[in-house]
């Protein structure tokens, strides 16, 4: 698969690579950006070869500095942007993926750049990253999962803050907070991302997909319901390796 606009995917030894790719203009995601995400995401999602995926940006500036502000500007009105730009459920398909995501940033992650970041499961932010919610100030919420998916992974006092106060985050910051689990020097940002790609690849897919799950879809969940669903993929995993080692 290859050809995108504003994508580069690259596959290698079960491990994928989605890179963010208009660093001219900080890797700002777009309507192309959105029709190739969700072409790419689709692939990777029915591609049992991949059993990890790591996101990162373009250049040296950003990983990704929000929507871009001239499409979005420039559209008739700002509802028929939004409604073109969001028409396609990219952020259900991201959210949907069962194999583990991995964001390696670096520079400005903004507005859908922090959103996409909050899509991914694992987080590694080089020394230099910067971390804001521009859309109030802009006159809008954000419209990729934000308000959802910030406070789940840094509690609502902290998301509130981000949102209605345009709170920047530092990497020591986003570290704290949660936000992200590590920083690394830029120069080590790929490496420390692919060793952690590269053991979740040595596990067994099925394992990974269904800790991913039990884990995802439990935080939706109350304790017992999330203990029934953790007893379920552990049974079926168990099922399934009966099954295959009695063949
Ligand atoms: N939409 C469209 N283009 C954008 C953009 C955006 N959100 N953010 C940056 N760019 C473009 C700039 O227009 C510039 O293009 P040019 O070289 O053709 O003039 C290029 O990216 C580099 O940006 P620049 O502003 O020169 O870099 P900087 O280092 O001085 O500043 C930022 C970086 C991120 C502080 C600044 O670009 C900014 O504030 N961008 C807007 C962030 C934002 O509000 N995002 C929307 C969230 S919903």
């Amino acid at each position: 698969m290859d050809g995108f606009e504003t994508l580069i995917y690259e596959k290698s030894d079960h491990i994928a690579y989605v890179t963010l790719n208009r660093p001219q203009a900080l890797n700002v995601y777009n309507i192309q950006m959105r029709d190739d995400l969700y072409q790419v995401l689709g692939a990777i999602k029915d591609d049992s070869e991949v059993r990890v995926v790591i996101f990162r940006g373009a250049g040296e500036k950003a990983f990704c500095a929000g929507a871009d502000l001239s499409e979005f500007l420039s559209a008739p009105s700002p509802i028929v942007a939004r409604q073109a730009r969001f028409g396609r459920d990219v952020w259900g398909l991201f959210l949907s993926i069962p194999q583990p995501l991995i964001a390696a940033v670096h520079g400005y992650v903004l507005g859908s750049g922090i959103e996409i970041m909050l899509c991914c499961d694992i987080r590694i932010a080089s020394e230099d990253a910067k971390f804001g919610l521009p859309e109030g100030g802009l006159g809008i919420l954000p419209a990729a999962g934000g308000t959802q998916t910030l406070p789940r992974a840094i509690g609502m006092a902290r998301a509130l803050e981000m949102l209605l106060a345009n709170r920047r985050l530092s990497s020591e910051d986003a570290y704290s907070t949660g936000l992200v689990n590590q920083v690394v020097p830029k120069n080590k940002l790929l490496e420390t991302a692919e060793e952690m790609a590269k053991k979740i690849a040595s596990l067994d897919p099925m394992v990974v997909r269904n800790a991913k799950q039990a884990v995802l879809r439990g935080l939706d969940l109350s304790l017992s319901e999330g203990l029934e669903l953790e007893r379920r993929l552990a049974m079926g995993l168990r099922g399934c390796k009966t099954e295959l080692g009695e063949r």
